[in-house]
C-alpha cells in the first residue's frame, strides 16, 4: 500500500508512572520516535509527536499501599520525574500529557460508553478472589500462594517468578490475600468484554495481508497471536484507581488499564489541539504510528486497533515499529531490581552529555534483537566514534579556518579529482538517510551519517591543509571550503540524531536555517561568510569515570543477592533450659576414612578429652578424609547413640549449610583442649 498522506502522528508508549524511566525506555522507544519525528519536522512535514504517563492499573495502587501514600501521589512523583527526564534528553514531543487528567477520564470513559451503546461488548459474570476483610475483588498481584508446577509458596496470582510460570489466581494453592493475610473466597462479579474473537478476520486481511511490511519481529508476534486465535477480553475491572466504569451498577470498577491507556492518545491530542484534533485521528491522510517496545505489540497490533475499529470513525495505524528489549551488561533491565541506568542519574553524572547516550543507545538499538548495554561500549564509541571522527573533523575544519582565514568561509578554486570524488561521495548520502529512515533502520541511518564524518575526516588527513598552508594559500582555501560544506552538511545529517551537538555546530558555523532538502549540497556556506568561536563537541571519557559506573552496578547486583539469599524461616522459640540440655562439645580428629559403599559418610575417631569416640557425618562429598585429621570439630556430645551403616555413631558433627546444601564443619576460631564444651 503506498498511500500519500498529509501529515503523521506519532505516538511512543505512555510509560507507567510507578518508577523513573532508563536506558531501555530511551533505546526502545524514545530516541527512535524522537529520531523519526525530528526528520520529519527538517523535512517540513506536518507532524505532532504525543507522548504521556501511564497512571492507571494495579502496580500502581500496590506502590502506593507500600509506601502509606494514595495513587496520586506515587503518580505525581513520577510524572514529573519523568516528563523531566525526556525534556532533557531533547525528546521533542508536542504534548507529554498524563492519564489521570480530568480531559483524558473524560475521553476515555466515552469511549467505552459509545461501544458500549453500539452493542460492541459482551456482558459476563465470573467468580474471582474477593477479600472480605478489606471488603474488595482482589487484582491477579494482590493474591499469594503456592505454585501447582514448582512448589513456591510465593507465587503470584499472575505468575510465578521461580519458575517463570503464567498462572491465574485459582491455579494457586492455599490462595490468600495479601491485604489481609486470609484465605479469599470466590464471589461472582460482573465484567465486560471485547469479542476480538469477532474482529479476528478483518485484523488477519489487514495485517497479515495488507502490512507484510511491518518489521519481522511485530508481524510475526501478530501472527501468532493471529494463529492461536483471539479470545474476549475484559475491559473492567474490579479496583478503586482508574477510569470509572460509565454506567449504572458499575460502582467499584473501571476500566482496565490497557483500556484506557492508549485511549490516552487521543485525550493528549486532545489537550493540545482541542478544536483541531480530529484530523489527526479520524481523516485517512494522516499517517499515524505507534512506537512502542515488543511487550506492548499485541496490545497496539491487535486491541487498541480493534477498539478503534469497533468505533468506527478512527484511522488505523500504518506501522507500529516495535523493537525488542535493551539489557544491561548482560542482565535483563529491572526497575524491582534497580538493573537499570536511570535517566535521571544519567543526567547527573554525564551533564551535557545527553548526545552521547543518544548516539549509543542509537548505534546499538534493539532493532531486530535484544540487545546489551554495556558502559565499555559507551566509553569506546565516544572515545572512537563521536571524538575521533566526528567532534575531530570538525574541530579542525574550524580551527584551521580560524587560524588561516579569520573565521571566515575561504574562497572555492580549482577542483582535483580527489575533490570532485569526495564531495561525490556525499551526494548520495541523503538518499541513502531517507531510505533507512523511512523504514525505520535506525541503527543504519546513524552508521550512514557517521560516514559522512568518516568522509570528512579522511580528507583533511588526506590533503593536509596545515602542510599545504605554507606553500599554497589558494589551495588551502578550496580544501578548508570542502571542509566546512561537509560541516554544515553533518549539522543537517546529525540533526535528528545528535539535537544538542548539531545545535552547537550551527552557532559555529552560525546559520540556523539548514532544512533535509540541503542534504547533499556542496554550497550551503557561501564564501566570506563569518564564522563563531568554536568549542569541543565531545570529550573523552577516562576509564576512572566508566569504572564508577560499573561499581555502581556491581553495588546494585551485592544488595539484590543479599535480599535474594532467603536464609531458612527461625524454628520456634525454646527456653534456656532446652538449650542447656544440649552437651556440644569439641574435639581433636584422631582417624577420618569413608565410609565403605555409602558416598555421603565419613567414619570420625575423635579425641573427646575423655576417651576416643565414633561418630558418622555425612559431609564425604566435601571434604577429603585425610584433611580433617588433626582437625578440631564441635560436636554434640548427648546424643543418643544410633547405628548408621552398622556402625554406631556417638553423636554428631556440626556443620553449616549453604544456600546451594553444601556442608562446611563448624571449627573453634583458636585450638582448645579436647571436651571443651561450647557454651
Ligand atoms: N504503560 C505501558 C508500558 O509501559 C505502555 C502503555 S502504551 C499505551 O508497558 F498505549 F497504552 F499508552
Ligand atoms: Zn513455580
Amino acid at each position: 500500500m503506498n498511500k500519500e498522506f498529509k501529515r503523521t502522528l506519532v505516538t511512543s508508549a505512555l510509560p507507567y508512572a510507578n518508577g523513573p524511566v532508563h536506558i531501555g525506555h530511551l533505546a526502545g522507544v524514545y530516541v527512535p520516535a524522537d529520531i523519526y519525528v525530528r526528520y520529519l519536522r527538517l523535512k517540513g512535514k506536518d507532524v505532532l509527536f504525543i507522548g504521556g504517563s501511564d497512571e492507571h492499573g494495579v502496580p500502581i495502587t500496590i506502590r502506593a499501599k507500600k509506601e502509606g501514600v494514595t495513587p496520586q501521589d506515587v503518580v505525581d512523583k513520577f510524572h514529573f520525574l519523568i516528563k523531566e527526564s525526556f525534556e532533557k534528553f531533547g525528546i521533542a514531543f508536542d504534548i507529554y500529557s498524563r492519564t489521570s487528567s480530568e480531559i483524558h477520564k473524560q475521553t476515555a470513559s466515552d469511549f467505552f460508553l459509545k461501544l458500549y451503546e453500539k452493542g460492541e461488548f459482551i456482558e459476563q459474570t465470573s467468580e474471582q478472589y474477593y477479600d472480605e476483610e478489606a471488603n474488595m475483588f482482589l487484582a491477579d498481584r494482590y493474591i499469594m500462594g503456592e505454585c501447582p508446577h514448582c512448589g513456591n509458596p510465593n507465587a503470584y496470582g499472575d505468575q510465578c517468578e521461580v519458575c517463570g510460570t503464567s498462572l491465574s489466581p485459582t491455579d494457586l494453592i492455599n490462595p490468600k490475600s495479601t491485604l489481609s493475610g486470609k484465605a479469599p473466597i470466590l464471589k461472582e462479579t460482573k465484567h465486560w468484554y471485547l469479542p476480538l474473537d469477532k474482529h479476528e478476520a478483518w485484523l488477519r486481511q489487514w495485517i497479515l495481508e495488507d502490512h507484510k511490511e511491518w518489521k519481522n519481529n511485530v508481524y510475526g508476534q501478530c501472527k501468532s497471536w493471529l494463529d492461536m486465535g483471539l479470545q474476549p477480553r475484559a475491559v473492567s475491572r474490579d479496583l478503586d484507581w482508574g477510569v470509572p466504569i460509565p454506567l449504572q451498577g458499575a460502582e467499584g470498577k473501571v476500566l482496565y488499564v490497557w483500556f484506557d491507556a492508549p485511549i490516552g492518545y487521543i485525550s493528549n491530542t486532545k489537550e493540545l489541539l482541542p478544536d483541531d484534533w480530529e484530523k489527526w485521528w479520524k481523516s485517512e491522510d494522516t499517517k499515524l504510528l505507534h512506537f512502542i517496545g515488543k511487550d506492548n505489540i499485541v496490545f497496539h497490533c491487535i486491541v487498541f486497533p480493534a477498539m478503534l475499529k469497533a468505533d468506527g470513525s478512527y484511522i488505523l495505524p500504518e506501522n507500529v515499529p516495535a523493537n525488542e528489549f535493551l539489557n544491561l551488561e548482560g542482565d535483563k533491565i529491572s526497575t524491582s531490581r534497580n538493573w537499570a541506568v536511570w535517566l535521571h542519574e544519567y543526567l547527573e553524572d554525564f551533564p551535557g552529555q545527553q548526545d552521547v547516550l543518544r548516539y549509543v543507545l542509537t548505534a546499538n538499538a534493539p532493532e531486530t534483537k535484544d540487545n546489551d548495554f554495556t558502559w565499555k561500549d559507551f566509553q569506546a564509541r565516544n572515545n572512537n566514534e563521536l571524538v575521533a571522527i566526528l567532534g575531530n573533523f570538525i574541530n579542525r575544519a574550524l580551527v584551521l579556518t580560524k587560524n588561516y582565514f579569520d573565521n571566515k568561509v575561504p574562497a572555492l578554486h580549482e577542483l582535483t579529482d580527489y575533490d570532485k570524488q569526495t564531495l561525490d561521495e556525499f551526494s548520495s548520502v541523503k538518499q541513502t538517510l531517507e531510505n533507512y529512515l523511512e523504514t525505520f533502520r535506525f541503527r543504519d541511518a546513524l552508521k550512514e551519517a557517521m560516514n559522512l564524518a568518516r568522509i570528512g575526516n579522511k580528507y583533511l588527513a588526506d590533503t593536509e591543509p596545515w602542510k599545504v598552508i605554507k606553500t599554497d594559500r589558494e589551495r588551502t582555501e578550496t580544501i578548508l571550503n570542502i571542509a566546512l560544506q561537509i560541516t554544515a552538511n553533518l549539522a543537517i545529517a546529525f540533526e535528528p540524531f545528535l539535537p544538542f551537538s548539531t545545535e552547537k555546530i550551527r552557532q559555529f558555523i552560525n546559520t540556523e536555517n539548514l532544512n533535509w532538502e540541503q542534504l547533499g549540497n556542496t554550497d550551503l556556506l557561501p564564501v566570506g561568510h563569518q564564522l563563531n568561536e568554536a568549542s569541543l563537541l565531545f570529550a573523552k571519557i577516562e576509564d576512572e569515570t566508566i569504572q564508577k559506573q560499573i561499581q555502581k552496578l556491581l553495588d546494585t547486583k551485592k544488595a539484590n543477592e543479599l535480599k535474594e539469599s532467603k536464609a531458612k524461616p527461625q524454628k520456634e522459640n525454646i527456653n534456656f533450659d532446652d538449650f542447656t540440655k544440649v552437651d556440644i562439645r569439641v574435639g581433636t580428629v584422631l582417624e577420618c576414612i569413608k565410609v565403605p559403599k555409602a558416598d555421603k559418610l565419613l567414619q570420625f575417631l575423635i579425641d573427646d578429652g575423655m576417651k576416643k569416640r565414633t561418630i558418622i557425618s555425612g559431609i564425604a562429598q566435601w571434604y577429603k578424609p585425610e584433611d580433617l585429621v588433626g582437625k578440631q570439630v564441635c560436636f554434640i556430645a548427648n546424643l543418643e547413640p544410633r547405628k548408621l551403616r552398622g556402625v554406631m555413631s556417638e553423636g554428631m558433627i556440626l556443620s553449616a549449610e549453604n544456600a546451594d546444601g553444601s556442608l562446611s564443619v563448624i571449627q573453634p576460631s583458636a585450638p582448645v583442649e579436647p571436651g571443651s564444651q561450647v557454651v
